[in-house]
């Protein structure tokens, strides 16, 4: 272990560069600088330019910090990009604006909701098959993009935007979360700098809340329940919000906050996890054949829904799989709000830390042969609340894991049961770094079944 100086009882890791600290490890190959971190022990320090980082390697204490969300506050350089992005939406608010926004945001992830998103997820997968010839060579990433953020769309507005617009609305948002995540390693005064890069990142930050505030106006003038997420949080009322910490409604400011906040928490994270499952199905030709065999027989001629997602449970466990082993919310950050104690270390109120799934999720002591996709380990197996948290933890929690879980399941359902993927190299691709990872320039081959 290469320790340059230990600050407070927490190590700093080795190779921290002058001014530019950790960030080109990260940045270069974020799996093999994460990977390194838990030999430093339970807390580690790593170097974000001029930022000093504790991140945090053992599932418990890690758990311990998000479970503590009031003292482990939202902040920290991920965190203050995204909300330069989305506002005090869900994701990036304060713990005491937290609470009041959760309970108005929940009932559009109600259960009973759930039949018509997953018509929305269904219809998007097949309307992205349909568009394959047999034998083409896609781009994985740009596919699946395409895809979760239509169906994100369509369940969001419960109707469809112009194809135009829809276009528009997918390359916008891939500008914004690419953006954050630049911003997020490099000092702020180079963001305010009019490059062509910043430039185009604001101009897609506007257009994007224009096409929001413009749905939520015509949403208003039309107040039936039309199943969307947008219906509901329009409609949201909570009464002990308001005598709690707000009104009992969301604002139309909030509710397009929230709106940008699902679409850059929910697309391109969803997109990136089918993304390396079709990447390791293409390497692994068995584990695909049986996948396919598998969904076909469950299937049993029926086209993917709701109902059936019980006993398609081969594209469930590859899913669970992939988001241990490529967690697609990868470097998450806090503020401690206070003094606190974490792990038996003192961190005084505004240390910045930070946590990484992919680094639990790579611990050999938790899975064994962990860099192995192998989504026969969850046969009969619940994931562990503890070693396993693609979705964080505690009341911060993803709101849209069930959604996220759900939509790959039902896309690899509608993909695998009539195509199949074989790669066009062997080259192993390099994650791309975003504010997910995905895997850089990666390209299929599909080949109908039929
Ligand atoms: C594979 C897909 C997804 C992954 C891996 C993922 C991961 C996460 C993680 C790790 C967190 C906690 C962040 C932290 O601890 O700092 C989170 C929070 C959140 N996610 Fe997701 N997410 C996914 C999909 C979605 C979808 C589809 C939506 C919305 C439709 C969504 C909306 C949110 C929101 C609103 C929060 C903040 C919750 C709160 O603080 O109360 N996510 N997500």
């Amino acid at each position: 272990m290469s320790t340059a100086s230990v600050k407070g009882g927490v190590p700093l890791a080795g190779g921290a560069l002058p001014v530019l600290g950790h960030g080109l490890a990260l940045a270069r190959d974020p799996f093999g600088f994460l990977s390194s971190l838990p030999a430093y022990g339970e807390l580690v320090r790593i170097r974000l330019g001029p930022q000093d980082v504790v991140m945090t390697c053992g599932p418990e204490l890690t758990r311990a910090m998000l479970l503590d969300d009031r003292t482990f506050d939202k902040g920290g350089p991920f965190y203050e990009r995204a909300r330069e992005a989305s506002g005090d939406g869900l994701v990036t608010c304060p713990h005491r604006l937290h609470r009041r926004q959760r309970r108005l945001c929940q009932p559009a992830f109600h259960e009973v909701r759930f039949p018509a998103y997953t018509e929305a997820m269904v219809a998007s997968a097949v309307e992205l098959v349909s568009s394959w010839r047999d034998g083409e060579v896609i781009d994985v990433n740009d596919a699946m993009v395409t895809l979760t953020m239509r169906a994100m769309v369509k369940a969001m507005f419960a109707t469809q935007l112009s194809a135009e617009l829809d276009r528009q609305v997918v390359d916008d948002l891939a500008v914004a979360t690419g953006g954050i995540f630049r911003r997020m390693l490099t000092p702020p005064r180079l963001s305010r700098i009019p490059t062509p890069g910043n430039r185009r990142y604001n101009a897609s930050q506007a257009r994007l809340r224009t096409t929001v505030a413009e749905a939520i106006t015509s949403r208003r003038a039309d107040l039936a329940d039309h199943g969307g997420l947008l219906s509901v949080l329009l409609s949201s009322q909570d009464e002990e919000s308001e005598t709690a910490s707000g009104p009992a409604a969301l604002s139309d400011t909030e509710v397009a906050e929230q709106v940008l906040t699902f679409f850059l928490a929910g697309a391109e994270t969803t997109a990136n996890l089918l993304a390396w499952i079709v990447y390791e199905l293409g390497r692994a030709p068995a584990l695909q054949e049986r996948l396919h065999a598998q969904t076909v027989d469950a299937l049993g001629g029926r086209p993917p829904s709701y109902d059936l997602l019980p006993v398609l449970t081969s594209a469930d466990h590859a899913t669970t799989e992939a988001l241990r082993m490529y967690p697609p919310a990868w470097f998450l950050t806090r503020t401690a709000s206070r003094d606190a104690d974490l792990g038996g270390v003192r961190l005084p109120a505004g240390t910045t830390l930070g946590y990484s799934a992919y680094l639990i999720h790579r611990r050999p002591d938790l899975y064994p042969d962990p860099d192995r996709f192998d989504p026969d380990r969850w046969e009969g197996r619940k994931p562990d609340r503890t070693a396993y948290i693609p979705f964080g933890a505690g009341a911060r929690k993803c709101i849209g894991d069930r959604f996220a879980h759900i939509q790959a399941v039902l896309s690899l359902a509608v993909m695998t049961a009539g195509w199949r993927f074989a790669p066009v190299t062997d080259r192993v691709p390099r994650a791309a770094v975003h504010a997910t990872l995905m895997p850089g320039g990666l390209r299929m081959r599909v080949l109908s079944r039929t």
